[in-house]
């Protein structure tokens, strides 16, 4: 694991534009995995400058959310979707024929899993992995469990998540119980991932993350075994 330190939140999303704005000028037509959250909306915002000013061009990038609610129509304003419309997809010149996202608002989830599998393996899988990190660990919404899921799955959020969800909905109701989530296989077959890390509130979890045993009940530990991981961070650690 490399462990990139950034300032602050707002040079985290400085540096994380130019990780990916380099990895695109390299490999113009990259295969993407994004992530929603806090923590990545900085990303987004130099992504789309750097794309503006003509440095970078997303016009033969496709790009793969990891998860979406279940329940939430693509036009529901908490919706993964709408998120990444907002901050993303309507600002840079990426087709909307490349974007990729689980729907959470189809009947049958199964086959809905299946088709984001097959439309992952049709383009052979990701390149670059972006990934925020749950309070909890989760990565994407693979939460903390007794066993870790391969593919693209429905998932049952735990108390912590729905709870930490909470502030985003009028009532408590109204937050999902539920998501659909790429599954950790997908995101370990990555050829590289950059983990954004940002906020005091989150260094007990990336101490875990970075030096905890690797278990399922801290999804992202299992990250220790990517063989090319960056984490780029605003929090200061001691590295045992
Ligand atoms: C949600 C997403 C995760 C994301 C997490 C952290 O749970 N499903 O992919 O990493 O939020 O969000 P934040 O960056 O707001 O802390």
């Amino acid at each position: 694991m490399e462990i990139i330190y950034a300032q602050d939140n707002l040079s985290l999303g400085q540096m994380a534009a130019r990780w990916v704005a380099r990895e695109i000028l390299v490999c113009p037509h990259l295969v993407l995995g994004l992530p929603t959250g806090s923590t990545p909306i900085g990303m987004y915002h130099y992504l789309t400058r750097l794309a503006q000013e003509g440095i970078i061009s997303f016009s033969q990038v496709r790009t793969f959310n990891l998860d979406e609610y279940v329940g939430l129509a693509a036009d529901h304003p908490q919706s993964y979707a709408f998120f990444m419309r907002e901050h993303f997809w309507s600002k840079v010149d990426l087709p909307n024929g490349n974007v990729n996202i689980p729907r959470g608002d189809v009947s049958n989830l199964a086959e809905e899993c299946r088709r984001y599998d097959d439309a992952l393996q049709r383009v052979g899988g990701i390149d670059v992995q972006i990934l925020g990190l749950g309070p909890n660990g989760h990565i994407g919404f693979n939460e903390p469990s007794h066993n870790m899921e391969i593919h693209t799955h429905v998932v049952d959020l735990t108390a912590a998540t729905i709870q930490a969800n909470r502030r985003f909905f009028p009532d408590s109701e109204a937050v999902p119980r539920q998501a659909v989530t790429m599954g950790v296989g997908s995101i370990m077959q990555a050829q590289k991932i950059l983990l954004l890390v940002s906020g005091e509130s989150k260094r007990d979890i990336l101490t875990k993350t970075i030096n905890g045993p690797v278990s399922t009940e801290v999804p992202s530990s299992i990250l220790q075994l990517h063989a090319d991981i960056t984490v780029l961070t605003d929090i200061k650690l001691n590295r045992r």
